[in-house]
């Protein structure tokens, strides 16, 4: 139907008959001169009616933004003084002869021109609209370039691309999973994965030596902007290599990928720091080590004060209370200071105290603030030294649980840090090691698994079994600008450390047996070392682009509730449908019937 793609045509054309294909971008008529910004994929072109073609001409009068047309004619320079340099086309444009309308449409519900903010349910509803704006095209491009190039490194690296099911059963990732009921078994569920976790340490146990695949994930959990209910992974695995040779091949892929399709020189090596040192000085795992202010632990200080709030947290071991400078930010003023109280509070803060730093050579004259009075002259000033206040700065102070402390002073970090534009270079990657094995719940009274339950601790199993609290593990986090892009680890290969582990976590010989029985099984039979890592696709291309959502970078994304706007998604189904797969529906919680 067409010699060439709209963005293609250029001044190497000139004089040429060419067929072109496309939508109406816009159409503007000129004093008896139409011309049609006509687009596909490759971008747009100018395209020109006059009305020596009559024919041709009343049929361009009536065409609309967003009709599909096929137009012939001969490319031609633009006059001088309309040449337009910002588009690759903007020398040329095409004298058409002959026009084909291949179909109509009705008015958009939102103009394409990328200039023009539309509420996101809009866009949503009639995305295969919203995908054909520029930018969304962009997109899409760039994330194909980037699996191009991943697949095109792992197949390089002797990888193989292997497919796992997705009716399968729980993987525990940490979220809820999405089920689905079998017809042909009575009362019995799939669930779709939540990561393919368990069938690669199966392909490893097969000797496949390198796996990897780009592979949806399934998670029912409440949504953020960095998270949707399927996502995509690139999911690897690899046998007898250590965490230091899977961090260094995952690190020069990356640096490829940035490098390559974005042209972004990443660190030569990227830093590695451990998940302690990330806390204490972060309060978080995921840094954005662009932000330059850091929490100072204070609690020595704060252990004899006259001021509960301080010295309450400061002499309970599961206290913290740090302090956080804030270069020049004197200048923030007691409405934005309340705003930003409210802002930690969402994170469990009961407060936010702070010291205005009016003079620092002034001793505790120089310092403004209501808590001053609670401590003497000497502790502030050592207050002041640790955290290297200066005159103008403030100094905000978190007391509370640790992980209280850790939650809201590391989101104040981040906000203060965005918010007073504070950051410091483009690109900071991080690998996050010596994750501790478990986290103690005190509401259900027992460890969780950090990572998941496969991940091996670093210490031997009877030191492990003598001190879960303690254990750290062989996982690595790749955090890249404060997001977690990739999470991996060295695997559980022996089928007692796995059973210590179940343990420890509370699933009983029997209730593993029932979930795990396979890998427990085949854990006997000749697993080798392996471990992997798998990194959030969609976050990867989020970054890459500038997006502030992965919705952005996902051609069919889900709401924040979890729905698919556009083909209505979820849906209710036949009662027939239900019938057949032995389901009765109940009314939904808080709706039961009282009787
Ligand atoms: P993990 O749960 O850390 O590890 O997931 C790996 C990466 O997937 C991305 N990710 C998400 N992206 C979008 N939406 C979500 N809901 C979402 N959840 C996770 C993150 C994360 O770093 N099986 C292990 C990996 C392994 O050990 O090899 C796993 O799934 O970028
Ligand atoms: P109060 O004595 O409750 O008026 O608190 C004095 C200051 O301490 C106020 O600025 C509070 O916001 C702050 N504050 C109260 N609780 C905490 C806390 N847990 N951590 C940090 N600051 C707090």
């Amino acid at each position: 139907m067409r010699t060439h793609k709209c963005g293609e045509v250029n001044t190497q054309h000139l004089g040429e008959d060419v067929s072109l294909c496309g939508w109406v971008h816009r159409r503007r008529d000129h004093g008896g001169v139409i011309f049609i910004d006509l687009r596909d994929r490759t971008g747009l072109v100018q395209v020109v009616f006059d009305p020596d073609t009559p024919e041709t001409f009343q049929i361009a009068e009536s065409v609309r933004s967003e009709y599909v047309l096929r137009v012939e004619g001969k490319v031609r320079n633009r006059p001088e003084g309309t040449i337009n340099d910002s588009m690759s086309t903007g020398e040329i444009e095409v004298l058409i002869k002959h026009i084909e309308v291949l179909n109509e449409s009705e008015t958009p519900p939102f103009p394409l021109e990328s200039d023009i903010e539309v509420n996101e349910e809009t866009r949503l509803r009639y995305r295969y609209i919203d995908l054909r704006r520029t930018e969304m095209q962009q997109k899409m491009r760039l994330r194909r370039d980037v699996t191009r190039y991943l697949r095109n490194f792992l197949d390089d690296h002797e990888f193989f691309e292997i497919e796992t099911p997705y009716l399968t059963k729980a993987t525990p990732e940490g979220a809820r999973d999405y089920i689905v009921p079998s017809r042909t078994h009575d009362n019995a569920f799939f669930a779709l994965p939540q990561s393919p976790q368990l069938y690669k340490q199966l392909l490893m146990v097969s000797g496949m030596d390198r796996y990897y695949q780009v592979v949806r994930c399934f998670r029912d959990e409440d949504l953020r902007a960095d998270r949707q209910p399927e996502f995509t992974q690139l999911d690897i695995e690899t046998s007898f290599m250590t965490e230091g040779q899977i961090m260094a091949i995952m690190e020069d892929m990356i640096r490829g990928l940035f490098s390559k399709i974005i042209n972004v020189d990443l660190d030569e090596k990227f830093p590695v720091m451990s998940y302690q040192e990330a806390m204490n000085r972060y309060g978080s795992d995921r840094p954005d080590l662009r932000i330059p202010l850091e929490l100072v632990d204070i609690a020595d200080d704060m252990k004899g004060v006259d001021f509960k709030v301080f010295s309450g947290p400061a002499n309970d071991p599961n206290g913290r209370v740090v302090a956080l400078r804030v270069p020049g930010g004197a200048d923030l003023s007691r409405k934005e200071i309340d705003v930003l109280t409210k802002f930690v509070s969402i994170y469990g803060a009961k407060g936010l105290a702070y010291i205005k730093v009016n003079d620092r050579a002034g001793g505790i004259e120089g310092l403004q603030s209501p808590i001053v009075k609670f401590a003497p002259a000497e502790v502030w000033e050592q207050v002041m030294t640790k955290t290297g206040a200066e005159t103008g700065d403030l100094v905000f102070f978190g007391a509370d649980k640790t992980n209280v402390v850790n939650e809201s002073m590391g989101a104040l970090r981040v906000k203060l840090g965005v918010d007073r534009n504070l950051l410091e270079g483009a690109w900071k990657p991080l690998w996050v090691v010596d994750f501790p094995m478990f986290d103690w719940d005190d509401k259900s009274q027992r460890f969780n698994a950090i990572h998941h339950p496969f991940t091996a601790p670093s210490c031997s199993q009877d030191e492990l079994s003598a001190d879960p609290g303690t254990a750290l593990s062989r996982a690595y986090d790749l955090v890249l600008n404060g997001l977690e892009v990739g999470g991996g680890s060295i695997r559980i290969n022996r089928t007692d450390m796995q059973q210590t582990v179940f343990e420890i976590l509370g699933i009983g010989e029997e209730e593993a047996r029932l979930k795990f029985g396979f890998l427990l099984d085949a854990l006997k039979y000749g697993c080798p070392p392996h471990g992997g890592i798998a990194f959030g696709l969609d976050r990867l291309v989020m970054l890459m682009t500038g997006s502030d959502s992965i919705r952005d970078v996902i051609a069919f994304p889900k709401t924040q509730t979890a729905a698919c706007p556009l083909i209505d998604a979820p849906a209710i189904v036949e009662d027939s449908q239900l019938r057949e797969l032995g389901i009765k529906l109940r009314k939904p919680t808080g709706q039961e019937d009282t009787k």
